[in-house]
């Protein structure tokens, strides 16, 4: 089976397999590995044989407390800097093994297996684990990329809707931010979340084909891969104002249409692709039912609170990713004063009140 990609890294390119019943035929080659799944695949694991250290997949999993718990338990299942490590389960396992895997005895090799659409479509590739200290979510991480990384796209046949949603809006959001036909390209695939398993294969390899760009040109996040974070201001404020009923995919969709009202509040009108983009991203969210009342419950300043203090601020700036009056999503800086505090409101309380209706 060729891979489907090969991603060039400093640490050494790595591979990136889509093949239905993966996990199946991975299984003999983690005999000699320590495993690492969430609940439901460890009990599908041991079922067949295979041990697993495992993890309940929640934001609680990616504290630093939780990862030297996970330290010990390889210890004392026997690892040692030569064991291989293997992570089955959706971003929050992969975060919490990538981290583990950079640092355990100096760092381990590893292989992901995402089984969350997010997973398969947007983290798996790039390389980076964050981890949850105190309120400050993925205040710290380490980039270490796996050896391979093998998508079985079967698995996504019993996520539920709201998993469905959250992984079309990364990959819309990354198509989307790659460029035009990239995103005309994603939308003819008709993305929705009551696709079946093999209808998802095209746009898992589209959505890691235009994230791939972006990470091979600026891995360590300096300059292009930041765009990748449209959205993600937003997101990450309002999944944590939502107490995390919003899951992080949701809240990136969310956030996205918070970045589009920002631009107009800002004076552009974004153009492009980016009216069916958000069109799309609107229909996305649509299939929620109990969204509108989880956004009601979201209170704006705290919100506002939260937002301001991301880590991907400047001292003096703070950073956002907006749409421009061609569609291109750019980097801007904004003043931390009452004039931005005023514009970021207004662009939260617009998307939150036309989404809780
Ligand atoms: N490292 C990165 O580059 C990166 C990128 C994006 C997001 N993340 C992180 O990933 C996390 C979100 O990950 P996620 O959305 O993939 O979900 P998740 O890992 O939080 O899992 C969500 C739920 O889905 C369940 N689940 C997983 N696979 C399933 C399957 N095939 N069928 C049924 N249920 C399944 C899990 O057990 C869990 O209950 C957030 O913490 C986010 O910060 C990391
Ligand atoms: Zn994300």
């Amino acid at each position: 089976m060729p891979a489907l990609f090969e991603i060039g890294a400093e640490g050494g390119a790595y591979t990136v397999d889509l093949t239905r019943d993966a996990l199946t035929a991975a299984l003999p080659a983690m005999r000699d590995g320590v495993v690492i799944a969430d609940e439901h695949f460890a009990r599908l694991l041991e079922a067949r044989g295979q041990p697993a250290i495992t993890l309940i997949a929640d934001e609680a999993a990616k504290s630093l407390d939780a990862v030297g718990d996970v330290i010990v338990r390889m210890r004392q299942a026997g690892a040692t800097r030569g064991t291989h490590l293997w992570a089955i389960g959706g971003g929050a396992i992969q975060d919490v093994a990538g981290f583990v895997a950079s640092i355990f005895m100096r760092g381990i090799q590893w292989t992901y297996l995402p089984t969350t659409l997010l997973g398969m479509v947007d983290s798996c590739i790039g390389g980076k684990s964050s981890i949850n200290v105190g309120a400050y979510k993925n205040i710290v991480g380490t980039f270490h990329t796996p050896r391979t990384i093998l998508i079985d796209p079967s698995l996504t046949a019993t996520l539920n809707t709201a998993q469905r949603v959250a992984g079309l809006a990364e990959a819309a959001k990354i198509c989307f931010c790659r460029d035009d036909a990239t995103f005309t390209r994603y939308l003819r695939h008709e993305p929705h979340p009551g696709l079946r398993p093999e209808a998802f294969e095209p746009i898992i390899a589209l959505s890691l084909g235009a994230k791939k760009w972006f990470v091979e040109i600026d891995e360590f996040d300096r300059k292009e891969r930041l765009l990748l974070n449209f959205g993600h201001t937003f997101g990450h404020a309002l999944e944590g104002a939502s107490g995390f009923r919003l899951s992080h995919g949701v809240a990136v969709g969310v956030g996205v249409l918070c970045a589009l009202a920002l631009s107009r509040v800002l004076g552009a009108s974004p153009g492009g692709e980016a009216p069916r983009f958000e069109a799309h991203m609107r229909g996305l969210l649509a299939a929620l039912p109990e969204l509108p009342a989880i956004l009601r419950d979201v209170d704006v300043p705290t919100t506002l609170d939260r937002l301001k203090a991301d880590k991907k601020h400047e001292a003096a700036n703070y950073r956002f990713v907006t749409v421009d009056a061609v569609g291109r999503v750019q980097l801007v800086r904004l003043p931390k004063d009452a004039a931005t505090d005023a514009a970021v409101t207004a662009a939260l309380y617009n998307v939150l009140e036309s989404l809780s209706r």
